[in-house]
């Protein structure tokens, strides 16, 4: 299949910010006169994202004008949908040695030069604008929140040149196999002969929940990609190696080869609930997807937002305006009287009847060794991550 036949990446052009031969070497050398911002991990990801054309049409990190237009109505100043402001935020000491219509080394905190930046524009950090708009508050205990309070207050704006997205000594896995760039995405959804695929966000273990979610859009796609986040995530959640176990044994176990791919997305989760919904789909439609499974708080954390809100917030584009289409999913759980997976739009309610486990439930029974119910987690999932956490135990006393 040609891929002009494939979805159109947002904005209409997928984006390429990488430099490469003699340009990339004449960068290099350019670089060490220039001043130097050291990138968080949150920034670092960003970047990748932005180079490889995750966040097409994003061609570097957003200007002033951008940035007012993102936070207060979802798109670009140019009209282009766009929930979250993809910022570079400095100290008021990196600030002062940067120039705008001059150029900055962007390093990993392992020293790599990994881009250089055109310095378009340097503003201040309007986190009074940004946080009730793009989080719907303002509380420090929030983690996305959180790590913008503790951002710079000022603000880099302006396209990047890319040099290299592979740190020399990050640490941890770095997923090569399964690190697909979007123009690699669609050219395997091309090659396969797929016309509709759906992708499945997860920045968790894999349960039954979200197999249910995956299998129902099987059924109406020709392929399903299972896309977790492997980008910066809060403490606690389980690291992007264990959990990368757990989707390749599911897959292997309950799955179908041919219908089914397994890769990553390097991105950093803001725990932006419904903003963060439409971000992740567009961000999946420039991986050439054509539609994405949003379900029961997506992309939440703690009581910040409500169960359908990262639904409901596609209902503020216009028809058309975001071209991949949301698969919206109610609350699913295994239900004993069905034998099955259920939502309350398929099965009565019935109290008792459905299994529901918390996160705290869970990570008990896996520190004491024990599986879940088969009826929440696959055993040969289980078993991943009670060897993972029986090492942690461990490890920890
Ligand atoms: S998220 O931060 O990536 O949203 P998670 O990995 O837990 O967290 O969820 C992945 C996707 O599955 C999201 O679309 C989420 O809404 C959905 N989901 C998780 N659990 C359920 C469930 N029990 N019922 C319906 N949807 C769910």
């Amino acid at each position: 299949m040609p891929s002009h036949d494939l979805i159109a990446p947002n904005g209409g052009t997928l984006v390429d910010r990488f430099v490469t031969g003699d340009e990339a070497a004449k960068l290099k050398d350019a670089a060490d006169s220039m001043p130097s911002i050291t990138l968080t991990f949150k920034q670092a990801c960003d970047l990748e994202m932005i180079a490889i054309g995750a966040f097409s049409p994003l061609t570097g990190f957003v200007g002033p004008e951008d940035f007012k237009s993102i936070c207060t109505t979802m798109r670009t100043a140019d009209g282009t949908p766009w929930p979250i402001p993809i910022t570079l935020a400095v100290d008021a000491e990196t600030k002062d040695s940067l120039a705008v219509g001059g150029q900055a080394a962007l390093y990993h905190a392992d020293g790599t030069l990994m881009a250089v930046i055109d310095v378009e524009s340097i503003y201040e950090h309007d986190k009074a604008l940004e946080l009730p708009n793009v989080f719907r508050t303002d509380d420090p205990a929030h983690p996305g929140v959180q790590a913008v309070l503790e951002e710079g207050d000022w603000l880099v704006g302006g396209p990047i040149h890319v040099l290299t997205v592979t740190p020399e000594h990050e640490p941890g896995e770095q997923f090569t196999d399964h690190r697909l760039v979007p123009a690699a995405t669609r050219a395997a959804f091309s090659e396969r002969g797929w016309k509709t695929v759906a992708a499945f966000q997860t920045r968790n273990p894999i349960h039954r929940a979200h197999e249910y979610l995956c299998k129902c859009a099987q059924e109406i796609c020709d392929g399903l990609l299972i896309h977790p986040l492997v980008g910066e995530t809060k403490p606690g959640d389980i690291p992007a190696d264990v959990r990368m176990q757990c989707y390749e044994t599911i897959i292997d176990h309950y799955f179908v080869d041919d219908r089914t791919m397994l890769t990553v997305m390097p991105a950093a989760m803001r725990y932006a609930g419904p903003r963060e919904a439409v971000l992740h789909a567009l961000v999946r439609q420039n991986y050439g997807v054509t539609h994405f499974i949003v379900g029961r708080d997506h992309a939440g954390v703690g009581d910040y937002y409500g169960t359908y809100d990262a639904q409901n917030i596609f209902d503020e584009f216009e028809l058309g305006e975001i071209g991949v289409t949301p698969l919206k999913f109610e609350h699913a759980a295994w239900s004993n009287k069905a034998q099955g997976m259920v939502s309350s739009k398929t099965f009565p309610k019935i109290e008792g009847d459905q299994i529901f486990l918390s996160g705290t439930k869970v990570r008990e029974l896996l520190d004491k060794g024990e599986r879940p119910p088969a009826e929440f987690s696959r055993p040969e999932v289980a078993d991943v991550l009670i060897e993972w956490a029986t090492a942690e135990s461990t490890a920890a006393v």
